[in-house]
């Protein structure tokens, strides 16, 4: 097997016997200076992202279907929502069913910027909350279900050159998101101490109202998720070479 690698076909590399039906020609090969680098890169990361599906334990990525998330507090102080929630034990749904829409690398300049659609995006975990919406009180411990359809986002991943044992790493040093979703579902369970009426009315009222809910709650979300993904990434591009991930031939 030639070792001029592609990218992500590093994954063969440190295959272990746990991931070994993962081998180099299952990768989308994507060379630094094709010009079709950004058409091929659109292809081969979705493509990557399917194959993590159950996680690589060598590299310490975790599974992405679900992805688990442990805890993600929101604190919206001002205007129409203002809200405390804590969610724990969250898991993201439907992340492997990504299209890349536009990929954008500058590598000289260690910069990525890519815009993703995914259809389905399911965000499943326990929450606590209290607060006021529209003037409506709120509060409720139970199982938070928001789902977000055709959503879209953008990323755009800063890195830095670090170099270790000769070698040149992208570290990512940020990483931003924008969540644009077609629509979203929201469902609280088990709201005002179960009780049914009442929190089966404010279920109704939030998505009579989830542009407006969601809007105010976005930013916490995006930021949250987006350190998410940027270990996910740097658990990769802190391991492997940056030559080994983007083929300089
Ligand atoms: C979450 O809500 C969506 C949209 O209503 C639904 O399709 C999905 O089955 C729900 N998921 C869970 C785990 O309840
Ligand atoms: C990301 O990694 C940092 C450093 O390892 C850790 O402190 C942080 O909790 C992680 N964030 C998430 C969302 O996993």
């Amino acid at each position: 097997m030639p070792i001029r690698c592609a990218l992500v076909c590093f994954l063969s590399i440190v295959s272990t016997p746990n991931i070994s039906m993962i081998t180099a020609e299952d990768f989308t090969r994507c060379r630094q200076k094709d010009s079709k680098l950004n058409e091929c890169l659109k292809m081969a990361v979705p493509d990557a992202l399917r194959r993590m599906k159950k996680g690589i334990p060598s590299l310490s990525v975790p599974p992405m279907e679900p992805l688990h998330v442990n805890s993600i507090n929101v604190d919206s102080g001002s205007g129409p929502v203002v809200i405390t929630q804590m969610y724990k034990n969250i898991k993201l749904h439907g992340l492997t069913n990504t299209l890349l829409t536009l990929y954008k690398a500058d590598l000289k300049n260690y910069r990525l910027r890519t815009d993703s659609i995914t259809p389905k995006m399911e965000f499943i975990a326990d929450y606590i909350m209290r607060g006021r919406i529209l003037l409506l009180p709120i509060q409720g411990k139970g199982v938070a279900n928001i789902t977000m359809v055709n959503l879209v986002v953008k990323h755009d991943l800063i890195g830095e050159p670090v170099v270790r044992d000769g070698e040149t790493y992208m570290h990512i040093k940020d990483y931003r998101v924008k969540f644009i979703p077609q629509k979203v579902v929201l469902y609280f369970s088990n709201l005002f101490n179960g009780d049914k009426v009442l929190g089966d009315n404010m279920n109704e009222f939030l998505n009579s109202n989830s542009d407006l809910v969601f809007n105010e709650l976005k930013e916490s979300y995006e930021k949250s998720l987006s350190s998410v993904f940027q270990n996910v990434t740097n658990e990769i591009f802190d391991r492997v070479p940056m030559n080994k991930i983007f083929l300089e031939e």
